[in-house]
């Protein structure tokens, strides 16, 4: 089984299922870093509010990330520099350190025990060939005022070309995090409940959410569950892509706090440590490829062990997950009131979001309560950028019309259910409709319909995770078919293998 080494140490939040009709304010769908910041800063500022999180706090994508946080960005700041412009870029920079601050002030003001500390960013090239990048982001990173330094080796075992470190930024606990804060968000403001994943919106004059044992009517809600969900235009501009991880348990070795991104490797992106008690770890990420769009998922973690062990005295991997993230079309999240009215969203946060969903609470807070924000214009939701979204929006969106054709006839995987072993999932053609499914473990089938639930996609079986992900926008459900993640609302439907005979 995959499972963080967030969501497998935190201490568990423990808040109630929502099991009563409650009015008020602001509804939040969602309680990961977003959610549970927003959650936090509107209450301090007298909103009533109310937040419904589907499973467990942090439980999400901020559970499953690497914990760091930083004002840099994954797509590189000259990258946002020259998609954008110079100013844009400078204010990304200056936008994420006031988020990374906000976080550090909180950890201090609350002692929330998360293992916050500053510690320096290093991008890397192991060869001359990707020493351009460096020198670029160098050159960026002096116009914005951070405070950089080149350098030709680093403090850990890998090859160095050319490297760029970045002085003050920072690492925690992120689940540890999010259930710290929430236990200081004030409780006659805001009412929290766990379990309670939100099934249906009704958007009529006020906004009615409904759970299976409850109802939450609002003035406004704020969709903080990482997409949006339900059907949204901007979806053509969010494209889903899948990451995996591994913490380490170390033999010996001294390995230097640090975040420590590598711009040449697929299999070591991002490497971190992380101590509990006398156990010392290393993360190592990377492995990237769009949801639902793979052949061989568990590949993925085989590389990551191998690249582990080369570089460190590895003693055991003792977590292994794999999670999401969503590319903006231009470079920018999408922060703000969305195209329906009174909902608003925070998405499009790359594998940036710790410290965007931060920013995106910020940006909130401030627009909620009628205040000016420096930031609001750069990320709002509703921006229109054709010329800096169109390649990224040509490519992703001809991939999403490809996806469609699986659900032509004669695209199955298998053609008998004795080709489906214990513990897999196949999508087979059964009276001219495509089915997903899945045998367990003990050799029972589990059948339902492999059409996406959100737009209709055709779903893909994920080995790594025994899930069902959709190639189109990220959304996935259990192997049995209840949703996990992504934009769909309801399960796959189910399908029974009897009345077909
Ligand atoms: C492998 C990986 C590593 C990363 N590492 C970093 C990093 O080091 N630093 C960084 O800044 N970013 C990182 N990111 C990105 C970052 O983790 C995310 O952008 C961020 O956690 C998003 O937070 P969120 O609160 O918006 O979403 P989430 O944490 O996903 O929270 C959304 C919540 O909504 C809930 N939800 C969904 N649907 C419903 C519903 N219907 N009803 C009720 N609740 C619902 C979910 O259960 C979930 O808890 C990483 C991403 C990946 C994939
Ligand atoms: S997520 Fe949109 S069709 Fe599946």
């Amino acid at each position: 089984m995959t499972r963080s080494i967030w969501k497998s140490t935190a201490t568990k939040s423990n808040f109630p299922v929502l099991s009563e009709n409650l009015e008020t304010e602001i509804a939040i769908v969602g309680g990961g870093i977003t959610g549970i910041t927003a959650a936090y800063l509107l209450a301090r500022s007298g909103k009533k509010v109310v937040l419904l999180e589907a499973g467990a706090l942090g439980g999400g994508t901020t559970g499953d990330s690497t914990g760091n946080l930083y004002a840099m960005v994954d797509k590189r700041l000259h990258h946002i520099q020259s998609k954008w412009d110079k100013e844009t870029a400078s204010k990304v920079a200056q936008s994420r350190a006031q988020a990374v601050n906000l976080v550090e002030e909180l950890v201090n003001r609350y002692e929330i025990d998360c293992s916050f500390k500053r510690v320096p960013w290093y991008l890397f090239s192991e060869t001359e060939k990707k020493d351009k990048t460096i020198e670029k982001e160098i050159e960026a990173a002096k116009d914005y005022g951070l405070p950089i330094e080149e350098l030709h080796e680093l403090p850990i075992p890998v090859k160095v070309s050319t490297a760029i470190k970045v002085e003050n930024q920072a690492q925690f606990n992120p689940a540890a995090f999010v259930r710290g804060l929430a236990e200081q968000i004030d409780s006659a403001n805001c009412r929290i409940f766990e379990n309670s994943e939100v099934h249906h919106i009704e958007k009529k004059e006020e906004l009615v959410l409904s759970t299976s044992s409850g109802t939450v009517t609002a003035k406004k809600i704020i969709l903080a569950t990482h997409t949006p969900k339900g059907i949204y235009g901007l979806q053509t501009a969010l494209y889903p892509y899948r990451e995996y991880a591994i913490a380490a348990r170390l033999k010996s070795g001294d390995f230097p706090d640090g975040i420590y991104w590598d711009t040449e490797a697929d299999f070591h992106t991002s490497m971190r440590t992380y101590s509990k008690g006398s156990d010392n770890y290393v993360l190592v990420l990377g492995g990237h490829h769009k949801v639902g769009q793979e052949d061989d998922y568990s590949r993925f973690f085989d590389k990551l062990d191998e690249n582990a062990r080369r570089y460190f005295d590895v003693e055991e991997i003792e977590y292994r997950w794999s999670a999401q993230h969503y590319k903006p079309a231009d470079g920018l999240p999408y922060i703000g009131e969305s195209t329906d009215d009174n909902i608003y969203l925070a998405t499009g946060f790359s594998t940036d979001g710790l410290t965007y969903g931060v920013l995106a609470a910020m940006i909130l807070d401030d627009q909620l309560n009628g205040r000016e924000n420096a930031w609001r214009d750069l990320y709002k939701a509703s921006r229109f950028t054709p010329v800096k979204s169109a390649k990224n929006f040509i490519k992703e969106n001809i991939n999403v019309a490809k996806q469609y054709l699986k659900d032509l006839p004669g695209k199955a995987e298998v053609d008998s259910l004795e080709e489906i072993g214990p513990g897999q999932g196949k999508v087979m053609e059964i009276e001219r409709e495509k089915w997903a499914v899945y045998r367990d473990d003990k050799g029972e089938l589990h059948c339902q319909s492999a059409v996406c639930t959100h737009m209709d996609c055709i779903v893909d079986w994920n080995d790594a995770e025994r899930s069902w992900d959709c190639p189109c926008h990220g959304s996935r459900f259990k192997a049995t078919g209840e949703v996990i993640e992504g934009p769909a609302f309801s399960p796959l439907d189910k399908r029974n293998l009897n009345k077909k005979e």
